[in-house]
């Protein structure tokens, strides 16, 4: 049974990217089963900092193969850029190591237009989307009349022509809401140069991974976005369109529950959220700027996406508890611990109060969950720098109290935690002694 789901089990943010790469040493496939561009990935190494949106962070391993699943919506000029990025940073990039479903959905220029256009109308209750397209691609797909990227293996003009149609059709929409209409021609003209440079990257990767799997290879999957922003587990609707949890791992690739050994969830060590929404452990001040950093350090939190500033508060043990039950983690992995250090005191949310009744679920509507006030529970910080730690034994007692705590309350192993954003900068182990 070799596949590991890795999943965010927060916001997204988590560090997703930089634990792929890590785990993917081992790996021979790594897949992308949700999400397009709004994603953003981030791994460093040695120096060199790579970001990642469509493309798994298994490309940075020579004898791993990386696919984009059936579960995602692509920007094909956006894929090309990106990879094109990556060439320019020595990443081979080479339909032998990079495989594009074609199930998958393709964004189209209206479905950027259209995201924009509804986050306008929907005014001061905007979701704060990445304005990647990404809803309306997705709505496209449930309404049957989206384009999958097998289409681009169609002749050209056939190709042309489901674009334009799709670009007409959005551009009633927009004139309705007194938006800039698109000329269909124009839009178009990038995605069919693209749609010919991705040909030779398109396949049916579901049969591949089924015979991979049979064959005994390990696959990870790579979740994006995070689990409170599932489509349906999340807090809608301020959520992604797609299902970033463990069970959108299957349909997002096309495989069955049967190979799943691990599903690996990955927390920060404290909550970021970026876009509208609920965040009950939501701070401002000294230690919000704290947890954000200023902004000199790539890994300071500002969206990889869009460069949005994320909001930042006390690790929420009731939102992860909620993470670990709905994807039913055999284990967690916390990141960031080193931007802890420094803070006197550190604060758990171990429950709510909701309208006088303490919880320690999270609610059913976001009316209550506005109401929620956290119950916090207050362990001593460390003063010292822990990135060059690299035993559980070096870490400061307030550190591995802390880590040993949130393993008790969400009940569940903490095997590994990173305390930099480079691939070495782990603390392995740690399970056997908390
Ligand atoms: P993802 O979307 O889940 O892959 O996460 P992002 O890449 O969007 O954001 C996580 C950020 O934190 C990235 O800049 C990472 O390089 C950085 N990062 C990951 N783990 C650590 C860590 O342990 N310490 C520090 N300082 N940065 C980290
Ligand atoms: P990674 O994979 C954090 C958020 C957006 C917005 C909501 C809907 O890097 O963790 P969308 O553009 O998907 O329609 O926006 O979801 N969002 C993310 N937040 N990390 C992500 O991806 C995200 N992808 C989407 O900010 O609140
Ligand atoms: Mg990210």
């Amino acid at each position: 049974m070799p596949v590991t789901i890795l999943i965010g089990a927060q916001w997204g943010d988590e560090g997703k990217g930089r634990v792929v790469d890590w785990m993917a040493s081992s790996a021979d496939i790594v897949a992308r089963f949700a999400g397009g561009d709004n994603a953003g990935h981030t791994v460093a190494l040695d120096k060199d900092v790579y970001k990642l949106h469509h493309i798994p962070s298994g490309i940075l391993h020579e004898n791993v193969v990386s696919i984009m699943g059936n579960g995602m919506v692509v920007n094909p000029v956006n894929l090309l850029r990106e990879m094109d990025l990556l060439r320019e940073q020595g990443v081979e990039i080479r339909p032998e190591r990079l495989i594009l479903s074609s199930r998958a959905h393709i964004i189209t220029p209206a479905h950027i237009a259209l995201d924009e256009a509804r986050e306008v109308s929907l005014g001061d209750a905007k979701i704060g989307t990445t304005l990647r397209g990404i809803g309306p691609a997705y709505l496209d797909k449930t309404g049957r009349s989206g384009i999958r990227t097998g289409d681009m293996l169609l002749d050209i003009e056939t190709f042309a022509e489901r674009l334009t149609d799709g670009i007409e059709a959005a551009n009633e929409v927009l004139a309705q809401q007194g938006m800039e209409t698109l000329n269909p021609a124009e839009a178009a003209e990038s995605y069919l140069e693209a749609a010919l440079k991705l040909r030779p990257f398109i396949k049916d990767a579901s049969t591949y991974l089924y015979q991979a799997l049979r064959a005994g290879k390990n696959v990870i999957c790579e979740g994006a976005q995070g689990t409170l922003l599932d489509i349906d587990h999340g807090s809608y609707p301020y959520v992604t369109s797609s299902s970033p949890t463990a069970g959108g791992a299957l349909t997002g690739l096309g495989i069955g529950p049967l190979f799943v050994e691990r599903v690996l969830g990955v927390a920060k060590a404290f909550s970021t959220r970026v876009g509208g929404g609920p965040m009950p452990t939501e701070l401002d001040g000294t230690v919000a700027q704290h947890l954000r950093g200023s902004g000199a350090n790539f890994w300071d939190e500002f969206g990889t996406t869009t460069g949005r500033p994320r909001r930042c508060g006390w690790l929420d043990i009731v939102m992860l508890r909620y993470g670990v039950s709905v994807n039913g983690l055999s284990e967690l992995m916390l990141t960031k611990m080193d931007v802890l250090s420094g803070l006197d005191e550190l604060k758990l949310a171990v429950a709510y109060e909701i309208d006088g009744e303490r919880s320690e679920y999270p609610p059913v509507t976001n009316e209550q969950l506005d109401r929620a006030v956290p119950i916090y529970e207050c362990l001593s910080g460390w003063r010292e720098d822990i990135s060059g730690c690299r035993s559980f034994d070096e870490l400061p007692a307030a550190a591995r109290r802390y880590i040993a705590r949130v393993s008790e309350l969400c009940e569940i192993p903490i095997n590994t935690v990173s305390v930099g954003p480079e691939r070495e900068q782990l603390v392995a182990n740690v399970v056997k002694q908390v």
